[in-house]
């Protein structure tokens, strides 16, 4: 039998990301566990969904913290909490430091707006529509040091249609970012996935370029 995944999300909004979790959890996603939501946002929306499902809950206010390394020092013990197989940031809005990144090294997915190593940082929609680009689409990626910036995992895909804008096509990608979300989880439950020195290993082997999310909802290579 395979070992459950226990999983940590970080939220500092809405949480329909981690409510496509709670949801999946509920129907067809096996072997995974929310075992504890963390926000930076005392009234972020996604809390209540985490309260609704009877996850645990964690408010850590970066505002009452004097500078950002205490505030990672705080972040860190509480992720702590429950070892967690996997850490996901899912909305989460505030930049990672050092105290978070060596004790979570390879542990910790952000889902970002973007076909990385496009548009990392905010406006992603803005910016791919000023681009002229006829793709836009989501990325999940281990985190590093560097913004936005980790190996890529996996990725979904959606047209930019004409008369787009940045409204409509982050309404269009929202269902498929839960998508994604949800099919990565799940794939890194039920496969060895590794990460060290900034390459992601899949059962043994090294993925050249991301998995992408098929409208079946697999993700394959
Ligand atoms: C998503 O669009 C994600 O790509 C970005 O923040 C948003 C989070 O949405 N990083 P939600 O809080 O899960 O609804």
């Amino acid at each position: 039998m395979t070992q459950p995944l226990s999983l940590t999300v970080l939220i500092s909004g809405t949480g329909s990301n981690l409510q496509a979790l709670i949801d999946a959890i509920g129907n067809d996603l096996n072997d995974v566990e929310i075992i504890h939501v963390i926000s930076n946002v005392p009234d972020a929306p996604g809390l209540e969904k985490a309260h609704a499902a009877g996850i645990e809950t964690s408010v850590l206010d970066h505002r009452e913290f004097a500078d950002r390394d205490e505030f990672d020092r705080s972040l860190a013990v509480l992720m702590a909490s429950g070892d967690p197989g996997l850490v996901l940031l899912a909305g989460f809005m505030r930049i990672i430091g050092p105290n978070v990144l060596e004790p979570f090294a390879g542990r910790m997915i952000n889902l970002h707006p973007s076909l990385l190593p496009l548009y990392s940082g905010t406006d992603t929609y803005q910016r791919a529509l000023e681009a002229g680009d006829r793709k836009h689409g989501a990325s999940m990626h281990f985190v590093t040091e560097e913004l936005d910036g980790g190996p890529v995992l996996s990725q979904v895909v959606i047209p930019v249609l004409p008369g787009d804008n940045p409204e409509s096509l982050a309404a269009r990608l929202s269902p498929n970012e839960h998508r994604l979300v949800v099919a990565t989880v799940d794939f890194i439950a039920h496969n060895a996935v590794e990460c060290r020195n900034r390459e992601i290993r899949i059962n043994g082997e090294t993925l050249d370029r991301p998995l992408r999310l098929q409208d079946n909802g697999t993700l394959t290579r």
